[in-house]
């Protein structure tokens, strides 16, 4: 997701620089090229020698270092910089980034910078709480800056409140969302996860294996696109993206009122869950018993949510209708049929029986099919990867 981007990783000195540290790595791993830039006190808590090995790159520290390979290191690092993290953010570094100053590498770097910097502030609660750190990440924000909100819970200090430093999940969507064009700006989107539980008794209920993996990786896209993005999501073990309103349903008839109320204001409207077609006609109440073998369970039908959608937009441009048409083999008829029966922008057509893409897996194999005619075969990919294309046919289709 990184790859061919310079980032250069501010660390200051707080005792979360051993937590930050190993996001070095993580940024390393998703393919971006990583520059350790140190104040003298981050190390005091971990070495440049392990910060230069998990960067694989020189760290920079010193002003006037005669070894480092630039000639005027601050500029040049800052020049190259696609992106500036600084983890974890003192509240004297912040400090010193509200003020201009430029009395260290770090601060000289983030002023000579361009590029985008995220600020993942970490300290004592009341540090944090203080009116004059307060106003600081305030001059940060109104600068441009992305300052993360540090997380709440028990800190090293022993005591408790705001001030860890967010987890690495959180913060990796600001930078990719900083990185990433924003083309989808502007608009509200809808997304729809995961499998809808239909239950037949208190305890039991008839469900699916989507794991909802597609419908967060579009939400968390579309998102990092620049995108205002509600997800509308069955029960699923999945953390919803940083920056995404999550609206959690279970049934079938839950996720139909709660992707109905979103028709008007969505400009863009994915359906990615495994909603359930049919439900038992009756719940039963407490437990059906074992001694009820032979048991006859009558179902009825849900609504389909997607057609009721195409329906209602009729000939008008808004929504823009994105479908998924789950098929055993590659059954492109039926993805057309689909298309065009429930009035869809777009239909991702998916192979369910392949053991290498769909339901439960990090991976997909889709054709897009749109309204044109057109048809886009992708190999086989990432979810995110995936969503991303679906994301660029959304542009171009916006874009006319
Ligand atoms: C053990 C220890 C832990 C510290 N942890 C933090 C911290 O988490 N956050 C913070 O803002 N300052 C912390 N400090 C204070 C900073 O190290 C101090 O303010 C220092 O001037 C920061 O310098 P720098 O911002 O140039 O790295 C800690 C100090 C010590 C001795």
């Amino acid at each position: 997701m990184l790859s061919g981007k310079k980032v250069i990783f501010g660390m200051s000195g707080g005792i979360a620089a051993c937590k930050a540290a190993g996001w070095i790595r993580d940024l390393a791993r998703d393919g971006a090229e990583v520059h350790v830039v140190m104040t003298r006190n981050a190390a005091e808590f971990v070495t440049p020698l392990t910060c230069a090995a998990l960067s694989g790159n020189e760290v920079v520290s010193d002003f006037f270092d005669q070894g480092s390979a630039h000639l005027i290191p601050h500029v040049n690092l800052a020049c190259e910089a696609d992106l500036i993290l600084i983890a974890p953010a003192t509240a004297n570094t912040i400090a010193r980034l509200a003020h201009g100053l430029a009395d260290d590498m770090l601060a000289a770097i983030v002023l000579a910078a361009r590029c985008p910097v995220i600020v993942c502030p970490a300290m004592n609660s009341a540090m944090y709480e203080n009116p004059a750190t307060r106003e600081n990440v305030a001059t940060l924000r109104r600068r441009g800056m992305t300052v993360a909100d540090p997380g709440e819970g028990a800190l090293a200090c022993r005591a408790t409140g705001p001030g860890r430093l967010p987890e690495y999940a959180e913060v990796r969507e600001y930078v990719l969302a900083a990185l990433a064009e924003q083309d989808l700006s502007g608009l509200k989107v809808t997304v729809t996860a995961g499998p809808t539980l239909e239950p037949l008794d208190q305890v039991r209920y008839l469900g699916n294996r989507s794991s909802g993996r597609m419908g967060y990786a579009l939400a968390a896209t579309a998102r990092r696109r620049g995108a205002e993005v509600t997800l509308v999501s069955g029960p699923t073990r999945l953390e919803p993206p940083a920056g995404v309103e999550l609206a959690p349903v279970t049934t079938a008839l839950e996720m139909h009122r709660e992707v109905m109320t979103r028709f008007e204001s969505s400009d863009v409207l994915v359906k990615a869950a495994a909603v359930s077609d049919f439900r038992p006609e009756t719940v039963a109440s407490g437990k059906i018993k074992k001694a009820e073998c032979g048991l006859e369970i009558r179902l009825t039908a849900n609504p389909d949510i997607l057609a009721e959608l195409g329906e209602k937009k009729g000939n008008s441009a808004r929504p823009l209708l994105v479908g998924f048409a789950a098929e055993a083999g590659e059954n492109l008829e039926e993805g057309k049929r689909k298309l065009s029966r429930k009035n869809c922008d777009l239909m991702v057509v998916n192979d369910i029986t392949a053991s290498d893409a769909g339901f439960a897996s990090e991976n997909n194999r889709v054709v897009i099919l749109d309204r044109n005619g057109g048809e886009e075969r992708l190999p086989l990919m990432g979810k995110e990867e995936v969503a991303n294309r679906i994301w660029d046919r959304v542009a171009r289709l916006r874009g006319g």
